[in-house]
C-alpha cells in the first residue's frame, strides 16, 4: 500500500490543491490531507471548517482521507506509516521554502521522501492568501475555488468594493 501525505494549511482548498489531490490519487493508493492547525497564522476557516470543505470537493476521489495534525509533520508520517510528502510547486519562487522544508524533514526523518508535484498551468497563480484577498476586493475567484469554498467565503467575508 503506497501512502502520501499531502500536508498544507489549505486556508481555503483552491482548485491548484484539488488538481495536486487529483494528480497525486493517481500515483499512490492512499492520499492523506494532512491540515495544519496553524491557529498562530491567524485562519479565516477553523481546522474543523477546512477539513470539512476539504471532505466535500474530494468526495469522488476515494483514495482521500482528510486529517489535521499538529507539531512536526513527520511525527504525523508515523502515525500513518507514511514516508512521502507531496508539496506542490508552482513557480520557482515556492522552490527555496520547499527545498528548506524538504530538507529539514529529511534531517529530522532520513527515510522521508519529499515529492514535488505540478499543478495544471492555469492554477499556477493561485495562492489561498490571493483568493482570500480579491474576493474580499469584489474580485470573481469562482474558477479558481470549488463551489463549495466559494460558498463558505460568500458566508464568511464582507465584500469591499473600492470607489
Ligand atoms: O500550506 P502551507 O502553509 O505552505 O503548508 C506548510 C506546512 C503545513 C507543510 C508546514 O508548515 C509544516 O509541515 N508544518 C508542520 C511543522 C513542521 O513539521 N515543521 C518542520 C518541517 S519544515
Amino acid at each position: 500500500m503506497r501512502t502520501a501525505v499531502y500536508p498544507g494549511s489549505f486556508d481555503p482548498l483552491t482548485n491548484g490543491h484539488l488538481d495536486i489531490i487529483r494528480r497525486g490519487t493517481r500515483l499512490f493508493d492512499r492520499f492523506v490531507v494532512a491540515v495544519l492547525e496553524n491557529e498562530g497564522k491567524s485562519p479565516l476557516f477553523s481546522v474543523a471548517e477546512r477539513m470539512e470543505l476539504i471532505t466535500r470537493c474530494t468526495a469522488g476521489i476515494p483514495a482521500v482521507e482528510v486529517h489535521s495534525f499538529s507539531g512536526l509533520l513527520i511525527d504525523f508520517m508515523r502515525r500513518f506509516n507514511a514516508n512521502v510528502v507531496v508539496r506542490g510547486i508552482r513557480a520557482v519562487s515556492d522552490y527555496e521554502y520547499e527545498l528548506q522544508m524538504a530538507l529539514m524533514n529529511r534531517e529530522l526523518s532520513p527515510n522521508v521522501e519529499t515529492i514535488f508535484m505540478l499543478p495544471a498551468v492555469e492554477y499556477t497563480y493561485v495562492s489561498s492568501r490571493l483568493v482570500k484577498e480579491v474576493f474580499r476586493l469584489g474580485g470573481d475567484v469562482a474558477r479558481l475555488v470549488p463551489p463549495p469554498v466559494l460558498e463558505s467565503l460568500k458566508a464568511r467575508l464582507p465584500v469591499t468594493v473600492g470607489g
